[in-house]
């Protein structure tokens, strides 16, 4: 679900004026400490890349496979840095710091990190798994900003329209805005940090909905003004590990999607579409057109039985929204005798388009044994607690162990009508069981998405017929040639124009 109320807008919260010469305060009664010291240790910092004072923060993922990709880039980042530096620098892993699972959303873990290095690093530079870094060209790279000062630096993106995943932010002029494509590292100077983490404090997040992170936390620093924009740094690129292009590169993009063995057969791989009565002319047509050929077994679930498609009336009531009560009966039926035991089940809408394929390839990376709910993460609440979803619409993946544990709790919808992808995230968060994110997964259309952010993957799905003709898209963007699902379909060469 993706709320569509514009009231939902991220609230940024007001700012005391006061708390705008905080920093001045800070830099103050720390230059107290001895001028000179203070100067000389500045030109030091300046003229010397002193690692340690950058702290990695890998955006990790508590799921296995993730783990251990944040473990290798954790190494591979410590041993570039061993010849450069005897103590190494801080290479944190995101998921583990502290225990609350909403850290994923950065503001709320900001005053931890505060705390622990607000007093004595420079820089916090956010990866993820995927960025490569090279240490030497990054810290050249920073060395041209004045660490005393509140940097935002990323590569950044913009919208081409004002789109609903950013609650229409913009409206006049969606491009203006900038914020940056976390595939390419990004960072914070201290001082900007410290300030955050201060009025994270003081004045807890009020955001209800986590939809695009990289936007919200770009909205949350520019505070309508009052704080920085996102600074572009050129050396921090999307552009793939080894093209000629990233020379002046500190940081790239390894291979678009790891493989890790022979894709899932599709045989493996339950489909569930949920449609109704009003939808069987308008899109399960598509469905057919599209993407159902990929797969070996799928159901349509509907309020009303038509076989000519066929669908599956699972004797719950049709609701406008939501969809709860269909979703918990689809998940009881996938582990009952009905159907053909498989170890995945993927739930989507039937206005959802996605390339079985290419999942099919992605879940060679996921153990089927261990409790797997992957798609595009959504987070409810997570300034104050909440929890993460998997949203609905770009498709919801589970293992067969994460229904079984599902269904083996007590946990249910509160209404036949309440948001299916959110009362599950509810019941993921109250097993403890994490949601995993892939942002190959999308809740909206290709052009509701930053076009240089899509350049750079393989997407799996889209989700919504509004406005854009769905073959012309599915065809575009999903579409793979005949005979290109080998184990390389996923690299570049399978990607299409933009
Ligand atoms: C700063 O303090 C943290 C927490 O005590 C420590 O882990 C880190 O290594 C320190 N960094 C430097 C540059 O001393
Ligand atoms: C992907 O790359 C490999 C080698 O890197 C190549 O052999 C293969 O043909 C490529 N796949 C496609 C679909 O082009």
């Amino acid at each position: 679900m993706i709320p569509e109320n514009p009231d939902v807008v991220h609230t940024v919260a007001f700012y005391l004026l006061f708390l705008s010469f905080v920093p001045a305060i800070i830099a103050t009664s720390s230059s107290r400490q001895g001028s000179q010291n203070q100067d000389a240790k500045a030109v030091l910092y300046d003229s010397q890349p002193d690692l340690r004072e950058i702290v990695f923060v890998i955006q990790s993922q508590s799921n296995s496979f993730h783990v251990s990709r944040a473990e290798r880039q954790r190494a591979d980042l410590l041993q570039q840095t061993q010849s450069l530096t005897q103590t190494p620098p801080p290479v944190l892993l995101l998921h583990s710091l502290t225990d609350n699972e909403g850290d994923w959303s950065i503001l709320p873990v900001l005053p931890y990190l505060s705390l622990l290095f607000g007093k004595n690093s420079s820089w916090l530079v956010f990866l993820e798994e995927e960025t490569n870094v090279k240490v030497t060209k990054l810290l050249q790279a920073l060395r041209k900003f004045d660490r005393r000062k509140e940097w935002f630096l990323g590569k950044p993106l913009h919208d081409e329209e004002s789109t609903i995943i950013h609650h229409y932010a913009f409206a006049e002029n969606p491009s203006i805005f900038k914020y940056p494509d976390f595939s390419a590292a990004w960072a914070l100077s201290i001082p900007l940090l410290d300030r955050l983490a201060n009025k994270v404090r003081d004045d807890p997040l009020k955001s209800d909905f986590t939809i695009d992170l990289k936007h919200e936390v770009a909205l949350y620093i520019w505070e309508n003004g009052q704080g920085p924009r996102l600074t572009a740094v050129p050396e921090l690129c999307t552009e793939p590990e080894h093209s000629p292009t990233a020379q002046h590169c500190a940081t790239t993009l390894s291979s678009p999607a790891p493989l890790c063995g022979e894709p899932v057969k599709k045989e493996d791989i339950f489909v569930a579409v949920k449609t109704c009565k009003k939808f069987h002319t308008e899109r399960v047509p598509v469905v057919k057109k599209t993407w159902e050929r990929e797969a070996s077994l799928l159901e349509y679930y509907s309020d009303h039985t038509d076989p000519s498609i066929p669908t599956i009336d699972l004797g719950v009531p049709n609701t406008e929204r939501g969809h709860c009560g269909k979703t918990f009966a689809i998940l009881e039926r996938y582990v009952g005798d009905a159907v053909p035991k498989t170890r995945w089940l993927l739930v989507v809408d039937d206005d959802t388009l996605i390339s079985l394929p290419r999942l099919q390839m992605l879940l060679s990376c996921y153990d089927p044994s261990e409790p797997v709910c992957l798609g595009e993460r959504y987070g409810y609440g997570l300034g104050q607690g909440g929890y993460s979803y998997i949203t609905g619409g770009g498709g919801m993946v589970f293992s067969r162990t994460a229904v079984v544990r599902l269904l083996a709790s007590d946990c249910k919808c509160y209404s036949n009508d309440a948001p299916d992808d959110m009362v599950l995230g509810m019941c993921l968060n109250a097993l403890g069981l994490p949601v995993t994110h892939s942002s190959l997964f999308h809740q909206a259309r290709p052009e509701d998405y930053s076009r240089d952010f899509l350049a750079h993957q393989v997407p799996i799905s889209f989700h919504k017929h509004w406005n854009i003709d769905p073959i012309a898209v599915f065809n575009r963007w999903l579409k793979d040639e005949l005979g290109s699902t080998s184990p390389h379909g996923l690299n570049k060469s399978t990607k299409e124009e933009l």
